[in-house]
């Protein structure tokens, strides 16, 4: 695949594709990791001198209303501080030709939300070619660094793409490199898979269960898996229609590691009053909400033998402190591995940042449905179009 070594930037327009799909909070954002995650690719073409335009979505846009929820605007302020230089914020996506026409070499623009796009007519999700031929109309160069945004087809990724000279960013590139190591892991190799819902991760499961030596469930995964190997669950958070394809899991491999014990309270709440009990133990009017320190132990026995490991979704409601502490030793447990250590998924991904964890695994990607389609063994478009 072409990268932007590849490219000679001097003097050009180069629209970088960013996935800057970040929570913001009171016209601030409160997690700015995947703007952090670009600055490298933005860097290195603004060192070159060439004029850089940026491009991303930011929410999914329904409404008029949306549009004000969904503005870039604070985008921008965050990505002026960390680059320490002004940022041209061009609050439209048409019409920016005469905005652009005064970006000097190694200058920044940002453009506005391009999924702003998408109301009343849903144009850059739907790959359309006239606003995708509009936008590539506005660079020399197409460079895609939006990881997170590569399992969609959209005019942005895709369709200006299809347009341009295109190359991969740096961050691309490296998430690229880090979940293709997974293809052919050192063993071995585990898999740690919580979250809520089996359903959401059939095709994970499936392809992961083949390939991996051990797969340790918690959060509502492990609730359903429990509940499938004939354990009542009381209150907690299962996934029913997935009962049948865990036993049936169950019967065929033996792989699929469940919790011994589990943390159980009658509200999921800062002041409820909580519990450790055998599986076997859930009251009635209980939910569990995390694994138990006896499954954190057995757990570390297998992450501290393996040579891979993924990890996606937390292993309890690690949102509320006093169940996240499975999902923290577990944390501990890949820093302390002798391991390539992968995290992957939106939420899981925020919590760990959140914990203090990056940089103490491998890599903690910053896809969150992309990073699991590529999982699943998916091909992503935003990625096959750039090896044409
Ligand atoms: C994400 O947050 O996973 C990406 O930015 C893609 O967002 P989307 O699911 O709204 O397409």
């Amino acid at each position: 695949m072409k990268t932007i070594r590849d490219l000679e930037l001097y003097g050009k327009k180069v629209i970088i594709r960013c996935d800057f799909n970040v929570p913001i909070e009171n016209n601030k954002v409160v997690d700015d990791n995947r703007i952090v995650s670009c600055l490298s690719t933005i860097n290195y073409v603004k060192n070159k001198g060439a004029k850089v335009i940026l491009l991303s979505h930011l929410g999914r846009i329904k409404s008029e209303a949306d549009k004000e929820k969904y503005t870039l605007a604070p985008v921008a302020k965050r990505l002026e501080q960390l680059l320490k230089r002004d940022v041209l914020f061009i609050p439209k996506t048409r019409g920016v030709e005469k905005e652009l026409a005064n970006l000097k070499n190694g200058q920044v623009a940002l453009l506005e939300n391009t999924r702003f796009e998408d109301f009343p007519n849903k144009l850059e999700s739907n790959n359309d070619e006239e606003l995708a031929t509009y936008w590539a109309s506005l660079g020399d160069i197409f460079v895609n660094d939006a990881f997170g945004t590569s399992h969609r087809k959209h005019a942005s990724n895709v369709g200006i793409a299809n347009k341009l000279p295109a190359a991969a960013g740096f961050l691309l590139e490296k998430e690229i490199q880090q979940l293709q190591k997974l293809e052919n892991p050192q063993r071995p190799y585990t898999l740690i898979l919580g979250g809520a819902k089996v359903s959401d991760k059939i095709y994970l499961i499936e392809n992961l269960v083949k390939k991996a030596d051990y797969v340790l469930v918690g959060g509502g995964i492990a609730n359903t898996f429990i509940k499938a190997k004939g354990y009542n669950v009381g209150r907690s958070l299962i996934d029913e229609e997935s009962v049948e394809f865990c036993q049936k899991l169950l019967a065929k491999t033996d792989k699929i590691i469940i919790p011994v014990d589990v943390k159980v309270a009658n509200k999921a709440s800062e002041e409820a009053s909580e519990r450790t009990v055998k599986i076997d133990q859930i009251g009635a009017q209980e939910e569990s909400l995390d694994i138990g320190m006896a499954t954190v132990r057995l757990y570390c026995q297998y992450i501290k033998k393996s040579k891979t490991i993924i990890w996606n979704g937390t292993v309890g409601y690690a949102e509320i402190r006093k169940f996240a502490r499975g999902t923290r030793e577990i944390a501990m447990a890949l820093k302390r591995a002798n391991a390539l250590t992968i995290v992957a998924g939106g939420d899981t991904a925020a919590i760990l940042i959140q914990m203090g964890f990056k940089g103490e695994v491998t890599h903690i990607s910053t896809g969150g449905g992309a990073a699991i389609e590529m999982l699943e063994g998916k091909e992503l478009p935003g990625i096959s179009v750039l090896n044409k």
